[in-house]
């Protein structure tokens, strides 16, 4: 059991059910919590963790519990909208638990503002603390209805929420006029490259793959185009329905706090595996990250297209069977 939760639970703290976690990460241990427990987890790979794990799991949910467990990410408006979420669902105890890199100390001081906390306690570089739900405290943190950014329609915690993203730029401008008729997008975010790719003369599919439910959401509404496909899916894993011609890809490089390129190498092994004998990869990545071994052993031809001091850009074709 995570060591906050469990230092709480022996302080006082009683939670009933129908009780909701959202956003559990890896780092989260509530293996002891009831199996009827729901979480709420967009981000597919955690979500699939706890399905494994025999809980009810769901992207997303609105339905009123009794009492909710706030997971603290470390995007502050997500956090926030987060809080305010359960509020809206909760009818007891709302606990947030967060780590101090979260930003949980600045959370706490500005909940303190609004509600009377108990607790917190602190354990294990973060604090845990709860508070009677409270609708009306925190109906200013709701997730605004639009959020966009550079037209485009974004929410609270994706990637690049605030607008679009200068390797994602740097990779579109690259691109040469024809991809193919039929393209897979990795890790497509709210689909600001896949805007950009239903652009190209000849295409006739479009797949975009995303693991964060809430982005891939936003992609649904920047992309309405019927070329283009929704796949909420780990990309590491995701095999196309059909031969993918081109792959174009800016890969994450971390869940967590750490770079972990391993992400990246596997999306670049899943392009490989997807692609046609003759496919071509087209991806972007920070300068500082390790791809190219991944690159040339997946790929018989690799080259460096372009760049800058922050962002390198890769063209690979005639993935190694
Ligand atoms: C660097 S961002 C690029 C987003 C978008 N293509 C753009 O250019 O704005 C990487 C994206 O990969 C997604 N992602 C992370 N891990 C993933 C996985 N295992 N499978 C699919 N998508 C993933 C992230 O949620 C994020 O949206």
């Amino acid at each position: 059991m995570s060591p906050r939760l469990d230092l709480a639970l022996q302080s006082g703290l009683s939670l009933s059910q129908p009780l909701t976690v959202l956003g559990p990460t890896l780092a989260s241990d509530l293996s002891a919590l009831p199996r009827e427990t729901q979480m709420v987890q967009p981000f597919k790979p955690f979500h699939d963790h706890f399905a494994n794990q025999g809980f009810a799991v769901v992207p997303e949910a609105d339905d009123p519990c009794q009492d909710a467990i706030v997971i603290l990410p470390r995007a502050k408006a997500l956090a926030r909208s987060m809080v305010h979420q359960a509020c809206a669902r909760a009818s007891g105890v709302v606990v947030v638990d967060g780590a101090k890199t979260d930003g949980v100390d600045s959370l706490l001081k500005d909940i303190r503002k609004r509600v009377a906390v108990e607790g917190p306690i602190s354990k294990a570089h973060g604090k845990i603390f709860w508070f009677q739900s409270d609708r009306q405290a925190f109906a200013d943190w709701a997730a605004p209805e639009h959020q966009t950014a550079d037209g485009f329609q974004t929410a609270p915690g994706v990637f690049s929420a605030d607008g679009i993203d200068p390797a994602s730029a740097l990779l579109l401008a690259a691109l040469p006029a024809k991809l193919g008729a039929c393209v897979a997008d990795l890790g497509a975010g709210w689909g600001y490259l896949s805007a950009g790719l239903l652009q190209t003369p000849g295409l006739k599919a479009l797949h975009l793959v995303e693991a964060d439910h809430t982005a891939l959401n936003c992609a649904q509404t920047n992309v309405a185009d019927p070329r283009a496909q929704f796949h909420w899916a780990d990309a590491v894993t995701w095999r196309a329905s059909e031969p993918i011609d081109t792959v174009v890809m800016n890969p994450p490089f971390h869940t967590g706090r750490s770079a972990e390129p391993e992400l990246g190498q596997g999306f670049i092994r899943s392009a490989a595996k997807n692609l046609t004998r003759n496919g071509s990869l087209w991806m972007v990545a920070n300068r500082h990250l390790p791809y190219e071994a991944a690159l040339t052993d997946a790929f018989s031809h690799v080259e460096e297209v372009t760049g800058d001091n922050r962002f390198k850009v890769f063209h690979a074709s005639r993935p190694r069977r």
